[in-house]
C-alpha cells in the first residue's frame, strides 16, 4: 500500500546487491512511496550485474562508488545532483564487510591490516560519505541519512567477530555527525539497528541459521524481515519523524529489550 510518504523527495540508496539486500528492498518501497531514486554500489558489486534489473525496475540510474574512495563519492554526488536537478532529500548507507570474517579469522587473532579496511569500509564510510555532502552541500534541509547496524554494537555475540567493533563506531559517527549536520543544516542522521537477516552480508556470519532461529525465538514479534526494515527506512525519510536525529533505533521485534522468552525456557528445558 502506497500512501506517497515520499512523493517529490530524491534519495541516494547505498548497498543494493541482489534481491536479498535490505537496500534493494529499500529501494523497491522508497519508490513505491512516490521518490526518486539514484542507487550506487562499489564497481565490483555492479559488475555482477543484478543491480541493472532493480534500476530498469524503478527507472533509476546507477552509479558506482567506492564508498572508501573520496574522488568516487564526490563524482557520485555531482552526478547525483545533476540528475535530480539539486540536492538529495535522503541517503541510506546499507554497507558492510569484514575481510577477517572472509578469511576465516577469529576475534582474537585477527589481522590488523585487514581489520583497518573492515572499519573504513563498515564504519568510516558514513563519516566519508556525510562528509562529502556536507562539503558539497548535497543534502537538502530537514534531509535524513538512515545507516544500518547490529545489536552487536552493545552485547557480545562472539561470531559477530571485528564486525560488532565496525558497528559501535558507525553508531558514533551516526551521533557526532549528526550533530554538526544537525546544527547546519537541520539534516538528521539515524542508525536503524535490524534483526538478522538472510543476506549476502547476514549469511557469512558464522552459525548464521541456528542464531536467526535464536533471534527469532527471543522476540515476542520474531525477527524483523527486510521488507519490514524497508518500511522503517520510509518512515525516517518522510517528513512524519522529522525531529528525530542521532539515534540507533532497534528494529527486531522487542529482541533488544527481553531478558528470555517461553518459547526459548521450553527449548532448554527439552
Ligand atoms: N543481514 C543481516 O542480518 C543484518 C542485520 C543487521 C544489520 N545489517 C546491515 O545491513 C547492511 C546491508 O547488508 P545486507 O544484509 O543487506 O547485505 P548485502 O550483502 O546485500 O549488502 C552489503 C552491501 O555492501 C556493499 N559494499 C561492500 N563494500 C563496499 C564498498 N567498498 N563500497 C560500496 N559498497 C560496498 C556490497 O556491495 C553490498 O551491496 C549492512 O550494513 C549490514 O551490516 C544486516
Amino acid at each position: 500500500m502506497s500512501n506517497q510518504l515520499l512523493k517529490g523527495k530524491k534519495g541516494i540508496i547505498f548497498g543494493a546487491l541482489d534481491e536479498k539486500s535490505i537496500a534493494w528492498k529499500t529501494a523497491l518501497a522508497c519508490h513505491a512511496q512516490g521518490a526518486q531514486l539514484v542507487l550506487t554500489n562499489a564497481p565490483v558489486a555492479l559488475r555482477m550485474g543484478e543491480i541493472n534489473k532493480l534500476a530498469e525496475q524503478i527507472n533509476a540510474p546507477v552509479i558506482g562508488a567506492d564508498v572508501v574512495n573520496m574522488d568516487d563519492l564526490k563524482n557520485l554526488f555531482e552526478q547525483s545532483m545533476q540528475h535530480f536537478g539539486g540536492g538529495v532529500d535522503f541517503i541510506l548507507h546499507s554497507i558492510g564487510m569484514s575481510l577477517n570474517v572472509r578469511k576465516g579469522k577469529q576475534y582474537t587473532e585477527i589481522d590488523y591490516g585487514f581489520n583497518q579496511k573492515t572499519l573504513d569500509i563498515s564504519a568510516m564510510s558514513l563519516h566519508r560519505v556525510l562528509r562529502t555532502a556536507y562539503e558539497m552541500d548535497a543534502i537538502n534541509e530537514w534531509g535524513s541519512v538512515v545507516a544500518l547496524t547490529y545489536i552487536a554494537a552493545q552485547r557480545v555475540f562472539p561470531d559477530y567477530n571485528e564486525m560488532a567493533d565496525a558497528k559501535a563506531l558507525l553508531e558514533s559517527v551516526t551521533r557526532s555527525f549528526g550533530y554538526h549536520y544537525g546544527v547546519k543544516k537541520k539534516v538528521r542522521v539515524n542508525s536503524i539497528s535490524q534483526s538478522p537477516t538472510r543476506t549476502t552480508a547476514g549469511s557469512g556470519v558464522k552459525g548464521f541459521d541456528g542464531f536467526m532461529n535464536y533471534a527469532e525465538k527471543m522476540s515476542p514479534l520474531g525477527n524483523a524481515s527486510g521488507e519490514d526494515c524497508a518500511n522503517y527506512c520510509v518512515s525516517l525519510f518522510s517528513d512524519m519523524t522529522r525531529m528525530v536525529t542521532m539515534q540507533n533505533l532497534f528494529h527486531d521485534g522487542g529482541f533488544s529489550f527481553t531478558g528470555v522468552t517461553a518459547a526459548v525456557i521450553e527449548q532448554m528445558e527439552k
